[in-house]
């Protein structure tokens, strides 16, 4: 999958093909903290006009199979330290799309002149996506008890997670 996979900024039009993508993770709760039943208007707002760059990853066949986006952490004197979100299609996990995704990711933030990236709340029960971030080279930085509200499991504990992009 990854040999033909290609990375590129979304474009207005790619939008019908990445709702439904976040639509299905969302609305399960268990991974980003949007309101499961949040509307298709507030999400796409939130994930192609708030950030400084939105891409996404298609197929051989030309299929949105997951995207990401990029944006300052913080403003002013936080603003060296990038933020970016990262989803892929439930049919396509485990072919190495979000590997290649975060790469991508990567070298996007050090063009942009991002110095550091930061996921501020990897939720502790997604072990896929903690053990992924881990093996990438990010570091768990701080553990937040109890502050993301799991669909199914309640509240349990997120983690901070940063990665130093150049020295
Ligand atoms: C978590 C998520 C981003 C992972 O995406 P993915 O594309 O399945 O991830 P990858 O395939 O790159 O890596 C996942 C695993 O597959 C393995 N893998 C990578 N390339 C592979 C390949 N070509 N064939 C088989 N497995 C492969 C990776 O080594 C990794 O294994 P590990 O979990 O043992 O470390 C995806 O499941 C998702 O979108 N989840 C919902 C949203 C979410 O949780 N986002 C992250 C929030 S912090």
């Amino acid at each position: 999958m990854t040999s033909a996979l290609q990375i590129r900024p979304a474009l207005p039009a790619d939008w019908p093909a990445i709702w439904p993508i976040l639509h299905t993770t969302f609305a399960s709760g268990d991974s980003y903290p949007f309101a499961p039943d949040s509307s298709e208007a507030d999400i796409r707002h939130a994930w192609l006009t708030v950030p400084a760059a939105t891409f996404v990853a298609c197929d051989e066949t030309g299929n949105v199979v997951g995207t990401y986006y990029i944006k300052p952490n913080q403003t002013g004197l936080g603003s060296h330290v990038c933020n970016c979100g990262y989803v892929v299609a439930p049919e396509a996990a485990g072919r190495g799309i979000a590997t290649a995704l975060c790469g991508h990711s990567q070298q996007t933030a050090v063009a942009m002149g991002f110095r550091a990236m930061q996921f501020n709340l990897v939720v502790s029960t997604n072990t896929r996506a903690v053990r992924l971030w881990q093996h990438l080279g990010f570091s768990v930085v701080g553990t937040l008890p109890g502050a993301f509200r799991h669909a199914r499991l309640g509240y349990v504990d997120a983690l901070v997670m940063f990665k130093t992009l150049t020295a």
